[in-house]
């Protein structure tokens, strides 16, 4: 008996331990099948109680009165599945007639505490049927990205946490072009840094553009393919994009030559629909502290801004059938940085914002889109570097935090796929140098030379 109480209250000590220390643990071994469990057992009460239950039909009213049984009881939804999952719970409802998506979604908060869940959110997956993603806990607090992640479409980046405990991807030819706002040390370098850790695998070529004199994305350089780490610099290697970009055209229009005989489905409109041996490397464009590329002081600096920004406008314009994307980060992107921001702000899809100070730079990101994500980006707190609030592809937004990845990690990655950096004849002249001796660390990559 003795053996069965100690026992048990280690037991019992080591749950509370992992709960507090590493809840993620404490999810996948006690706090799912608890959780579950209190989910399958209070369901009905709960149900009823967050108002979330109709009437018995006039039918069943009528068979009990007939055959003199007790009124039968309001029903709730019913449950369709019960999945566990890595952080949470997902259950799929069947509504019953009457109910609506919006109930649900209204009830989330009250569900969250009667089944004390860290978080509930609601989706309708088709008419009738609605999914309640629950979280076990703060998944934002410390991001551990899952070990499997969907690589299957190419240009398809998981970047980020989700709050629901899912993965947030940058998806460049869903979106080709994207804007991230933030205040200072809100944590958009760490998102763009995450975004290079994650593109250096693929057959992409990266380029930088850093005005904060390079110390961002000049570590990174051996991934790059071209590399601008001042203004000038910096318009002439997006003058030099925008040849680039008329040159995929040119290979695009060569290819095409439609015919009556060509089936629809191979008509070339993009560097996508071109054989894989034609098809140019898609590039993208990552842009640090973009408001630098707009501020000038003298005559001189302004005739270079305006073509800056007209180069950018014609990239995001043009670029994403010559697979050129934009990835673009600021702490402000608004009108008083001059004419054609704005115009440009309009091409870029994909809208994240860090924590900001103030509602007009988080209007920049969603004033157009939805003014609920405006209030959760204000409402970021100052002690989540990283948290932010994002458009999703279903129109609505999420909040996320992309993993802490330091600089040193992001830097052996890239030197790991340094490799694949592809030469491209254009940007020939603003390729990074390259340091020549290899550190110790460089050469445990396959990349460097055999020096033994
Ligand atoms: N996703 C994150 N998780 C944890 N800490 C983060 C995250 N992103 C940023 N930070 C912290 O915030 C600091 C500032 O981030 P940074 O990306 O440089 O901000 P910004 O570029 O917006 O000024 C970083 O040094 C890092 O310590
Ligand atoms: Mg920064």
């Amino acid at each position: 008996m003795t053996g069965f109480t100690v026992t048990l209250v280690l037991v019992v000590a080591a749950a509370g331990l992992l709960r507090w220390r590493r809840p993620a643990w404490y999810w996948m071994t006690f706090g799912v099948t608890l959780a579950a469990l209190r989910v399958r057992l209070r369901y009905a009460s709960v149900m009823d109680a967050c108002r979330l239950t109709v009437p018995p039909s006039r039918w069943r009213l009528a068979l009990a009165r007939a055959t003199n049984r007790p009124i039968p009881e309001n029903r709730p939804p019913r449950i369709l599945r019960l999945r566990p999952t890595r952080t949470g719970l997902v259950l799929r409802l069947k509504l019953r007639p009457g109910q609506d998506a919006f109930d649900v979604a209204a009830a989330s908060d009250r569900l969250r505490h009667s089944f004390t869940m860290y978080g509930v959110t609601s989706r309708e997956l088709r008419s009738g049927v609605v999914e309640l993603r629950m979280t076990g806990y703060d998944v934002l607090k410390r991001v551990q990205m899952p070990a499997k992640t969907d690589t299957s479409r190419p240009m398809r980046i998981p970047v980020a946490l989700r709050e629901d405990g899912g993965v947030h991807y940058r998806d460049y030819r869903a979106v080709p072009h994207a804007l991230t706002l933030g205040a200072t040390e809100s944590g958009k370098s760490v998102y763009q840094r995450n975004l290079v850790a994650g593109l250096a695998p693929h057959d992409v070529a990266l380029v930088g553009i850093d005005c904060k004199q390079g110390v961002e994305l000049f570590p990174l350089a051996r991934r790059f393919s071209a590399l601008a780490d001042n203004q000038d610099t910096a318009l002439d290697l997006l003058e030099a994009l925008v040849d680039h970009m008329q040159d995929v055209y040119q290979v695009i229009r060569a290819e095409q030559r439609i015919s009556i005989a060509v089936p629809d489905a191979e008509i070339a409109a993009d560097i996508w629909d071109l054989p894989e041996h034609l098809r140019p490397v898609p590039v993208v464009v990552l842009v640090d502290e973009v408001a630098e590329l707009a501020l000038y002081a003298t005559k001189e600096e302004e005739k270079r801004r305006d073509r800056i920004i007209t180069a950018l406008v014609r990239l995001a314009q043009l670029g994403r059938a010559a697979g050129i994307y934009l990835e673009i980060c600021g702490q402000r992107f608004g009108s008083e940085l001059g004419k054609g921001i704005t115009m440009l702000r309009a091409q870029l899809t994909g809208r994240t914002a860090h924590r900001v100070n103030d509602e007009s730079s988080a209007s920049m990101a969603f004033g157009d889109i939805s003014p609920d994500a405006v209030l959760a980006a204000i409402q970021i707190p100052t002690d989540a570097p990283g948290v932010a609030v994002t458009g999703d592809s279903s129109g609505g937004w999420a909040r996320i935090r992309a993993p802490h990845t330091s600089l040193r990690q992001a830097v052996n990655i890239c030197n790991r796929h340094a490799d694949r950096a592809p030469h491209l004849p254009a940007l020939a002249a603003f390729r990074p140098a390259v340091p020549a001796v290899p550190s110790a660390r460089m050469s445990l990559s396959k990349t460097a030379p055999a020096t033994a």
